[in-house]
């Protein structure tokens, strides 16, 4: 393997079906939220199971719709710290208090003994995220918000695709659950999200809120015919976080090379944990027995972690770290706690290059080197 070749961390897997439906899309004349959306959407509750799917520019437009709609305007709303800072932004951005909870130690998921001692009189919403595509342990989750009487929003950002005792995410039982597709994403549509839910009433308001708090977006109004076409009643500020027709095109091409995708994705996540499971300094991803992930991530936990990215950096292996936690960035100076596992584990975990068209060989190089890195330091 030559040394110069650099491989990168993710890659998406975009090619001429992407590019015919863009031209159609082109061709039709409409390239706002319209058709194509509304194609994407409905494709989207087909795969997933739910009733509604509504399509947004990105996840965190949608995490921050869907807390919004819920109304956490100074209520906690309990997420891990550990996760991209979009989750948290969102709390802040609908008015709620992000209030941590620790992550178990194994997958890196929110953990449910932790939540329990975490809720409290204030708690309005759970946002568990399912890391690195793992799935979290949502029977637990979705049983103390009932026992408490509180919702819950999947933030399923990496999770499209996972399955969680045979049933798809998306359709777990959660309020809502929200999806990222921007570029790193297994399916992506450059930018782009979607919300899931089964209730007709937040589906309603989802769609208003996402167009700017209007009772009809353009397009319904045009194809209802109406004679004041133009007409919209605004009863409440919205934002504008809808989908455009040419994202959801390229959704729609990607959304049919999903199993392929996944196939390949989960046979590399296999075959890396194959290879890495005898080195000593690190741990391979435990993936619970009743759970499908959607191979978004390998994250390996390792010791000399920084020592170990420079080293693969230097072989032309691209390595990333998910994440520091949230509560650690300045921003959140004033929301910060202890917890210990996150606090201990952060330093610990390493993403590995993974995606679609990612080689054998190449895979095995990666493996080589970290084989060497720790050889020469017993
Ligand atoms: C866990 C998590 N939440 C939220 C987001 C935000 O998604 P988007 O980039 O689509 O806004 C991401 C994106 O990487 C993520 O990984």
């Amino acid at each position: 393997m030559e040394q110069q070749i650099r491989i990168p961390l993710f890659k998406p897997h975009l090619g001429e079906e992407e590019l015919d439906q863009i031209r159609e899309t082109f061709k039709s004349g409409w390239v706002g939220l319209g058709p194509k959306t509304a194609e994407f959407e409905r494709l989207i509750a087909e795969y997933t199971g739910a009733n509604h799917a509504i399509c947004t520019n990105s996840c965190t437009s949608a995490l921050h719709l869907a807390l919004e709609v819920l109304g956490v305007s100074g209520k906690d709303v309990l997420l891990p710290s550990l996760t991209f800072v979009a989750t948290a932004h969102a709390v802040l951005h609908a008015g709620g208090k992000p209030v941590w909870v620790d992550v178990d130690e194994e997958t890196l998921c929110l953990s449910p003994d932790a939540l329990r001692k975490k809720i409290g009189r204030n708690s309005a919403c759970i946002v568990p995220v399912h890391y690195a595509g793992h799935p979290c342990e949502m029977d637990e989750i979705l049983e103390i918000a009932e026992e408490k009487g509180i919702h819950v929003v999947e933030d399923a950002a990496q999770a499209f695709g996972a399955e969680y005792r045979g049933k798809k995410v998306g359709s777990l039982g959660s309020d809502m659950t929200c999806f990222s597709f921007h570029a790193t994403k297994n399916i992506t549509t450059g930018e782009g999200g979607a919300i899931t839910t089964d209730s007709g009433e937040l589906n309603t308001k989802l769609r208003q809120y996402r167009f700017l708090g209007a009772d009809r977006d353009t397009w319904t109004r045009l194809k209802e015919a109406r004679e004041r076409y133009w007409h919209f009643i605004c009863e409440d500020v919205g934002y504008k976080y809808y989908m455009n027709d040419i994202a959801a095109a390229i959704g729609i091409a990607q959304l049919q090379k999903l199993p392929v995708i996944l196939e390949r994705k989960t046979y590399l996540f296999n075959r890396y944990t194959e290879k890495l499971k005898a080195i000593p300094h690190l741990r391979v991803p435990t993936i619970h027995p009743h759970v499908k992930p959607s191979a978004y991530s390998y994250v390996i936990k390792c010791e000399r972690r920084d020592e170990l990215m420079a080293f693969l950096s230097e072989k032309g292996i691209t390595t990333g770290v998910h994440y520091m936690p949230v509560h650690l960035q300045p921003a959140y100076k004033r929301y910060r706690k202890k917890l210990p596992v996150t606090e201990k584990i952060w330093q610990q975990i390493l993403t590995l290059p993974l995606y679609y068209t990612l080689k054998e060989e190449e895979q095995d190089y990666i493996v080589e080197m970290i084989e060497e890195f720790y050889r020469h330091r017993q």
